[in-house]
């Protein structure tokens, strides 16, 4: 059955983008430029709901009555590194965003998250927040971001990957039902190492231009 929860952004300009991206023979300075141009359309779909209210202005011919966002708190979290990568495409957007920090990295045996760093801003709890990474792998990175950013009762959580292996969003969909989830490409599998496959290999080595 249909997840209301999780949308596919399948516009076509992503989806070049992300083909592109997918490219072994795409170079770090493309590939960080691509993974900053997608998450800035990801945005502009994301932010689709955000509500609006009417303000009067004053335009060179006459009054007119127009809109504006209502209570457009909102805040980004980069899980590092490789959400790091999405960042500059969010804040073109939304300028005034606050900005938190969660450090985790995969342990390359067990695949379990490691989390090195938490750093929020305090009054999260007044903000919608919008989780990023470019990567839900076994969604193990994602379910305890979102765990660690609750505790502040956010009033709403999204989280935007580029690529999501079916098993992170079931993963991720069962362990926190309210947050929704937008995505790039859905692709096929896990490999023996719990890459994405296909994918577009280690999301944050690419960017960093790191091994
Ligand atoms: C990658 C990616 C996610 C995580 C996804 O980070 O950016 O954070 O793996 O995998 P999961 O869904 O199985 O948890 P990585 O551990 O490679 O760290 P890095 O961003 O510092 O390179
Ligand atoms: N992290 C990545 O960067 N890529 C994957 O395919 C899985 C986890």
């Amino acid at each position: 059955m249909e997840n209301k929860m999780v949308h596919i952004i399948n516009h076509p300009l992503v989806q070049h983008k992300l083909t592109i991206l997918r490219d072994k023979n795409t170079g770090s300075k493309q590939f960080r430029e691509l993974v900053s141009e997608i998450a800035l359309l990801m945005c502009y779909e994301s932010t689709r709901d955000l509500p609006l209210m009417d303000v009067q202005i004053e335009t060179p011919i006459a009054t007119a009555t127009t809109k504006v966002l209502a209570g457009k708190k909102m805040a980004i979290v980069p899980i590092l590194r490789a959400g790091l990568g999405m960042v500059d495409g969010m804040v073109n957007l939304i300028p005034s965003v606050r900005i938190g920090h969660i450090g985790m990295y995969r342990d390359p045996e067990t695949h379990k998250p490691v989390d090195y760093y938490c750093k929020l801003p305090s009054d999260l709890g007044e903000r919608d927040v919008y989780v990023l990474d470019p990567m839900l792998a076994t969604g193990g990175s994602a379910v305890d971001a979102i765990a660690r950013i609750k505790e502040f009762h956010p009033k709403r959580i999204k989280f935007m990957c580029i690529i999501a292996a079916p098993e992170g969003l079931k993963t991720l969909t069962e362990a926190h039902p309210d947050v929704e989830v937008y995505c790039a490409g859905l692709d096929d599998h896990l490999n023996e190492h719990c890459y994405i496959v296909p994918g577009l290999g280690d999301a944050g080595d690419r960017i960093f231009g790191t091994k």
